[in-house]
């Protein structure tokens, strides 16, 4: 079995969903359900009894070293972490804490099991942290896109702590020789995103007729990644990746935030017209005709990285893997997502993707 931390959120749901698609090697699901965590990403699972989720928090040494005996996994992919940039600008603590100590404390769990292993088990066993290219900072229009060689050079503190929770990671492989393995991607879209983020945001707000923010210019520029294609890479990497290696991910696919927002505008005029749906804007109490009248542009986020870019060679090179989706056709499908799966976004929306766990677990767990 696999141990997977973090798989209620956007990319690891994904990753268990696609995993199980695959084949079925259980998968030993721990995630903490913080706002950012929801079991509704996953109810296509639950009559699925080698899916086995935990609530519990990675920074619980106790929790953690009973699993890994528990259940003796072959491998642990790490994806849980604070995610959000904005969050980090405003409430730091808990992102140190999670991305940073929640990390050393899964390394220092995965130490002690691997260790006790004997080989072949020993031989076999991997551990796969599951990082971000805002570690390497930000570029100018005409840097070269980051390579694995590139220095690291955070500017958020959500950057500032994944890059220090991959030192921790490197640190392991050197000191200790444990067979771990880092992929850093760029930014992802898809099925089951958090609303917080640009493209679920705009949708959401579009379809309600609420503003559509735009930090700054707008000329920031993001490389987008379908979140099957991350996943794909994810799975290459464990199953190929040579230990102690770092692989970026990423799909050529570098757009300015007001062009994204702008495509999204015009895949929802012809998807879901605003005409036809009577939607008003909120601001101004006007039928909406275009989705792009509710565009606006608001104060920069402080310290706003203004271009990521991967250079995704490595992994297409060395374990022949490639994007399956380009851009177009992952954004059409991620908008159609949203617009078939609207019980989710009124899940997420009104809170009640919440009362599950408040059900399950009561309040003196939450
Ligand atoms: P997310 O915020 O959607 O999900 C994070 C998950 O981790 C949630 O389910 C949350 O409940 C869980 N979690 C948070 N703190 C926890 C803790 N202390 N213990 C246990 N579980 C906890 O994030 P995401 O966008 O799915 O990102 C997943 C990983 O991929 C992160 O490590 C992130 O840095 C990395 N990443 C994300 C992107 C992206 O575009 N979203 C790109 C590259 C890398
Ligand atoms: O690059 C990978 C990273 O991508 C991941 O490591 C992070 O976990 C993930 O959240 C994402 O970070 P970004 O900050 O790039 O994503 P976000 O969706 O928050 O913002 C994308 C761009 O859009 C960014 O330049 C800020 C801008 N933006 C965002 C929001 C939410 C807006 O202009 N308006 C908005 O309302």
């Amino acid at each position: 079995m696999i141990f997977v931390t973090g798989g209620a959120g956007f990319i690891g749901s994904n990753f268990v969903l696609h995993w199980f698609a695959q084949n079925e090697e259980p998968v030993l699901n721990l995630d903490a359900l913080t706002y950012a965590g929801n079991l509704n990403n996953l109810t296509s699972l639950a009559n699925n009894s080698n899916h086995h989720f935990i609530r519990g928090n990675i920074c619980d040494s106790t929790l953690l070293n009973r699993l890994f005996n528990e259940y003796s996994p072959r491998a642990v992919v790490h994806f849980a972490a604070e995610s959000h940039v904005d969050r980090s600008i405003s409430s730091p603590e808990s992102f140190v804490q999670t991305n940073v100590m929640g990390t050393f404390r899964l390394l220092e769990a995965a130490r002690s099991y691997w260790s006790s292993l004997q080989p072949p088990e020993k031989d076999g066993f991997r551990y796969l942290h599951v990082s971000t290219d805002e570690v390497y900072g930000t570029l100018l229009p005409n840097d070269a896109a980051f390579t694995e060689k590139t220095p690291y050079a955070p500017n958020s503190p959500y950057s500032a702590s994944k890059a220090a929770s991959d030192h921790l990671v490197r640190s392991y492989f050197h000191t200790y020789e444990m067979p771990v393995l880092t992929t850093n991607c760029s930014n992802n879209y898809g099925p089951f995103h958090f609303p917080e983020k640009l493209i679920p945001l705009m949708i959401v707000n579009a379809l309600a007729g609420q503003t559509l923010p735009i930090y700054g210019d707008g000329q920031q520029i993001r490389d987008w990644l379908y979140v099957e294609d991350h996943c794909s890479g994810i799975r290459r990497v464990l199953e190929a990746g040579t230990c102690g290696e770092t692989y970026n991910i990423g799909g050529w696919n570098e757009k300015a935030n007001i062009d994204i927002v702008r495509t999204l505008c015009t895949l929802l005029d012809e998807l879901a017209p605003a005409n036809d749906r009577s939607v008003i804007n909120q601001k101004t109490g006007a039928p909406v005709q275009h989705y792009a009248e509710l565009i606006t542009y608001v104060p920069d986020r402080p310290g706003h990285d203004r271009r990521y870019a991967i250079d995704a060679r490595k992994i297409e090179r060395e374990l022949g893997w490639k994007p399956a989706e380009t851009f177009d056709t992952g954004i059409r499908k991620t908008v159609e997502w949203y617009l078939n799966n609207q019980q989710w976004v009124a899940g997420v929306m009104d809170g009640s993707y919440r009362d599950w766990v408040a059900q399950q677990y009561g309040s003196k767990k939450t």
